[in-house]
């Protein structure tokens, strides 16, 4: 019902508005919701069941459902409160980088309705950790709240760990999770640091700083869709070696085959339903290496709570969604989430812990 009115009504207004002026309005108005007494509850009428069914444990914490926000959508940590209240079990807020830095010039969002997918070349723009932090400082939220970590572009590549080291430093209090992410296409170089050696120097600087804490984070790695069979053994070796706690997968896509028009003049990632098949291939495949040893998070063209599923008995202990939530609105993560409580109910299903790996 809200999907609906949202395609019919607000996604027709929103769209005539450029990509990230939109996005940007959108979270405005989640923040302004979140800040307005009543507000919360408000949002609470989009969500989906609460149901101790729903409930996840990976890593050593526990989901209230397998939903998340993906990386990019609250890069700065504006609107976790309020996307929460719309349903989200956990918000992966970032990327987030050491020092504030702009990103790539505009334009870089274009949206393509009619394949239900986005291209973006945003070059991290981030407010930095030191903002992020007082954004967050002494909040508690009733999901789960992960911290996408990522590097400054003007940082090369040899001091890369120092910049993972420095935002999970800066943010080790706010977060439950953090995630390296070496995959975003959009800062120049940052793929090659799923090479073991790089992923290997990156996960020990984070342990350094994780291993004064009194309980120390998971830390997962988030890697592309594109890597060969060779790059794929050399991450997955790095995110084993380095005492990776999960796996997400995967980030945007740089093949735009799937496209009837690719838009060679346009650079960037491809995200949403051109990316479904191919996200869901390569956590076929990490599932197939690694087995149980490390919980995967499947991301990439999740739209409906059939996706979600799929995703799940292919071997995501958890997963999460982003270009989605721009086409269906503030209804979708509750009526994703309202689906899959539908079929655990159905298949009578103990929890919905149960679907991860069923089709193994
Ligand atoms: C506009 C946009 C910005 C993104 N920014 C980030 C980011 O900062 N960090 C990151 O790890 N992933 C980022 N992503 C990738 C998403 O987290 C996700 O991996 C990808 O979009 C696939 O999921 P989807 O098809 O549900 O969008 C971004 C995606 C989009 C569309």
């Amino acid at each position: 019902m809200v999907p609906r009115m949202y395609r019919s009504l607000v996604f027709p207004i929103l769209s005539t508005l450029e990509p990230e002026r939109a996005h940007g309005l959108a979270l405005k108005s989640l923040r302004a919701a979140q800040a307005t007494p009543g507000g919360l509850a408000i949002l609470r009428a989009f969500a989906g069941p609460v149901d101790p069914r729903l409930e996840v444990r990976a890593f050593g914490l526990t989901f209230p459902n397998p939903l998340g926000a993906a990386a990019g959508l609250d890069k700065n940590a504006d609107a976790v409160a309020a996307l929460m209240a719309l349903g989200f079990g956990c918000v992966e807020v970032g990327t987030v980088t050491p020092r504030p830095q702009p990103g790539n010039d505009r334009p870089r969002v274009w949206r393509l309705p009619e394949a239900r997918a986005l291209l973006n070349a945003l070059g991290f723009p981030s407010t930095g950790a030191g903002a992020v932090k007082k954004r967050l400082a002494g909040k508690r939220f009733k999901g789960i709240l992960g911290v996408n970590l990522g590097k400054n572009k003007a940082t090369d590549a040899e001091r890369a760990p120092e910049d993972y080291a420095a935002v999970f430093d800066a943010l080790k209090d706010e977060m439950h999770y953090a995630v390296v992410n070496v995959s975003s296409p959009n800062t120049p170089g940052l793929r090659n640091l799923q090479s073991r050696r790089a992923l290997l120097d990156i996960l020990a600087a984070v342990d350094a700083v994780n291993r004064s804490l009194a309980k120390p984070r998971p830390v997962l790695v988030k890697l592309a869709p594109d890597l060969d069979d060779a790059q794929l053994d050399e991450a997955l070796a790095g995110a084993l070696e380095g005492g990776a706690a999960g796996l997400v997968i995967s980030n945007t896509t740089l093949d735009r085959s799937s496209l009837k028009n690719p838009f060679p003049e346009r650079p960037g990632g491809l995200s949403g339903a051109p990316l479904r098949d191919k996200a869901l291939a390569m956590l076929k495949k990490v599932r197939s290496r690694v087995g149980k040893r490390l919980p995967l998070v499947g991301v990439g063209g999740i739209a409906t709570a059939e996706d979600a599923i799929a995703r799940m008995k292919a071997g995501a202990s958890l997963v999460q969604l982003y270009t989605s939530f721009v086409y269906g609105g503030p209804g979708l993560p509750g009526q994703i989430v309202r689906g899959i409580c539908e079929h655990v109910v159905k298949e009578k299903l103990k929890s919905v812990e149960d679907l991860v790996g069923a089709g193994d």
